[in-house]
């Protein structure tokens, strides 16, 4: 089995966009709704947290997990991946999102015209843990193979969005103008790639498309890490198959059935998968 987390219902469009790609694989979703948004709390508890929807996971039988929550990916997958997995699950694997989008981003930035202008939006604990400043760099630096010779990357926490999109905001002019305040200022640095670093903003990528230009590229978590994901199957048999495949979905919620439910067969146009109520951190 492959498991998402997200804090919440965010990271239904990861699951999505991998059950589309990869649809034999089994799927355990898990949203902490419960102790949601995870976007404006300390590092400790977003690795708290993290920690034990991550366990919660592999419990169920997950061979790999996937975060698809940029917060939690941000200020937890390296501790998680280096501290926490090796004594508890050697053989598990935990995936992120930060990496697959910066990469996604390095890619389309080398078939631009240069200097490279690469803006991130996301939520106030992703920008403030500098993550994809710093894998950006790491990325841009190491490989010349891209022909990047000169970079600016911008940065902008949209702390607002979350809300937004939670609350079924998408499309309202309110949402739009609040959109044009947190974009003008990556507008005005005329950046040419634009990270959504956040699950709930491929939600929000019309508007955001049409503020920013044609002409900025954006470079959407759930695709981004589906590509990813793809080539890691493949260059990990061993992983590849210990992962069951019979199109099964799971999805735990840490809060009510009824409108997570909704939501995602809404979202997601399938009636197929069973939803099931859990409790983490007992
Ligand atoms: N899932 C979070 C992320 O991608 C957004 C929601 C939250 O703040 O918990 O950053």
């Amino acid at each position: 089995m492959i498991g998402i987390f997200d804090s919440g219902l965010g990271g239904l469009t990861v699951l999505k966009e991998l059950a589309d790609k990869l649809p034999e694989y089994d799927y355990v979703y898990l949203g902490d709704s419960a102790r949601a948004p995870y976007g404006n709390k300390s590092q400790a508890v977003i690795y708290d947290y993290t920690r034990q929807a991550v366990d919660f996971l592999f419990k169920q039988g997950c061979g790999l997990i996937i975060i698809a929550c940029n917060t939690a990916s941000a200020k937890a997958l390296s501790r998680i991946q280096q501290e926490w997995l090796p004594p508890r699950y050697p053989e598990g694997r935990v995936l992120g999102v930060v990496i697959p989008s910066a990469e996604a981003a390095a890619a389309v930035a080398s078939n631009q015209k240069p200097p490279a202008r690469i803006g991130v939006i996301g939520t106030r604990a992703t920008v403030e843990s500098g993550v994809y400043e710093a894998e950006l760099n790491k990325i841009l630096t190491a490989r010349p193979a891209l022909k990047i010779k000169k970079w600016a990357i911008h940065v902008r926490a949209c702390p607002l969005l979350v809300p937004l999109v939670e609350e079924g905001w998408t499309g309202k002019p309110e949402t739009r103008m609040i959109l044009k305040k947190y974009l003008r200022p990556l507008k005005a640095k005329k950046v040419n790639a634009l990270i959504l670093g956040c699950t709930h903003y491929p939600f929000l990528e019309a508007d955001i498309k049409r503020i920013m230009g044609k002409n900025v590229k954006m470079i959407s978590t759930p695709r981004a890490v589906a590509g990813k994901l793809i080539d890691y199957l493949t260059r990990h048999p061993e992983i590849e198959s210990r992962l069951s495949k019979n199109g099964r979905r799971v999805f735990y919620t840490t809060d009510e059935i009824a409108r997570f439910r909704t939501i995602a067969l809404n979202f997601l146009g399938d009636s197929g998968g069973e939803f099931i109520k859990t409790e983490l951190g007992k």
